[in-house]
């Protein structure tokens, strides 16, 4: 069982670090533009496993993609990460280039590949590649609703008091401050709805927190956060190579699902060793239906940027 990492910056190399150290794949290739980087995070890495106790066989590549042939999956991180101040909208100019190549590359030599697209704006970018690829829907999956719905579980433990791993909730839509929806309504801590437990002023509190999460981190961080984006995409991976069904918030591209069609959005998927081998639909409220038309509005105006800049052909 192979898995790549493309990217062995902040992200890349702590999402390696998590498949390493959960053992979710037999050997991790970790591979970047940078001479040396993706080699030095990888010997890192490995000189972890008899402390940790892994097997799993970390190799660090600077460029050569011939090294990565056979992958069942690829996670591509690689890209520019936001700054203090700025939305991951901006960073669109920059990363839609490095993403479409390094896709391409990707697919030379693991043309059975599942690809999980990190790279903000990360909506955008798995449209682009699934566009640019023409890759079955399956197999073309964008990480932010399982970062988002872990934020949304922290903050609501924190609200609760409660253990984290007792919570449940998930964000949809957009991967973006203003366009994820956290869903408070559907929102539980051991089968109770928290609407039951927290007054409803908490309840938006939480949601606004999480909401702006990406953005504290970034503020705090003076770069975006990395702890929690790499378990997020490895906790995607590992529910694919073991075919573990797990029901995970992911940027899907819709074919009628909700209403919409030719976007790429947070949507709960049943995630397996084929990819994305279920969306499933929520029977959303008049004001959550509302929210989400905002949500695909933002997204589809990201989108169009790929058209009007030449980078996608209509
Ligand atoms: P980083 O700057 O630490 O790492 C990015 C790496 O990509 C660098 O090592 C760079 O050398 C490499 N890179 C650039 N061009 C490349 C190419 N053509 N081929 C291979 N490698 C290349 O950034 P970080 O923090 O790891 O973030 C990576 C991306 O992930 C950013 O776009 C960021 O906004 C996004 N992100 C997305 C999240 C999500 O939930 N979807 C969460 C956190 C970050
Ligand atoms: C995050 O949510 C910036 O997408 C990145 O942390």
């Amino acid at each position: 069982m192979k898995v790549t990492v493309v990217g062995a910056g902040n992200v890349g190399a702590t999402c390696a670090n998590v498949l390493a150290v959960n053992e979710v794949a037999n050997e991790v290739v970790l591979i970047d533009i940078k001479e040396g980087l993706a080699e030095g995070k990888a010997m890192d890495i490995m000189q972890t496993a008899q402390l940790m106790g892994f097997d799993t066989v970390v190799k660090g590549i600077t460029n050569d993609y011939s090294q990565t042939a056979g992958s069942q999956v690829v996670v591509i991180t690689s890209g520019i990460p936001r700054k203090p101040g700025m939305t991951r909208e901006e960073l669109i100019g920059v990363n839609a280039g490095i993403v479409k190549s390094v896709a391409e590359n990707v697919l030379k030599y693991s043309p059975d590949a599942i690809l999980i697209i990190v790279s903000n704006p990360m909506d955008p970018m798995a449209y682009l590649s699934l566009k640019t690829l023409g890759l079955p829907r399956e197999r073309v999956i964008g990480m932010g609703g399982a970062l988002d719905s872990s934020r949304f579980k922290y903050f609501l433990s924190q609200a609760l008091e409660c253990n984290a791993n007792e919570v449940e909730g998930l964000v949809i839509g957009g991967h973006g401050d203003t366009t994820m929806i956290p869903l408070t309504r559907l929102a539980s801590y051991k089968g109770i709805p928290v609407s039951k437990l927290l007054p409803a002023e908490k309840l938006e509190e939480v949601a606004q927190s999480t909401m702006v999460g990406g953005a504290t981190l970034t503020k705090l961080l003076g770069t975006s956060a990395w702890m929690a984006p790499g378990a997020a995409a490895s906790y995607m991976v590992e529910s694919i190579v073991k075919d573990q069904k797990k029901m995970i918030v992911c940027g899907a591209y819709l074919d009628g699902e909700y209403g919409m069609k030719d976007i790429t959005i947070g949507v709960p998927c049943i995630i397996g060793k084929n990819g994305i081998e279920k969306i499933v639909e929520l029977e959303l409220n008049e004001e959550e239906k509302a929210k989400l038309a905002a949500s695909e509005a933002a997204v589809r105006k990201t989108n169009a940027n790929l058209y009007e800049a030449g980078i996608l052909k209509k």
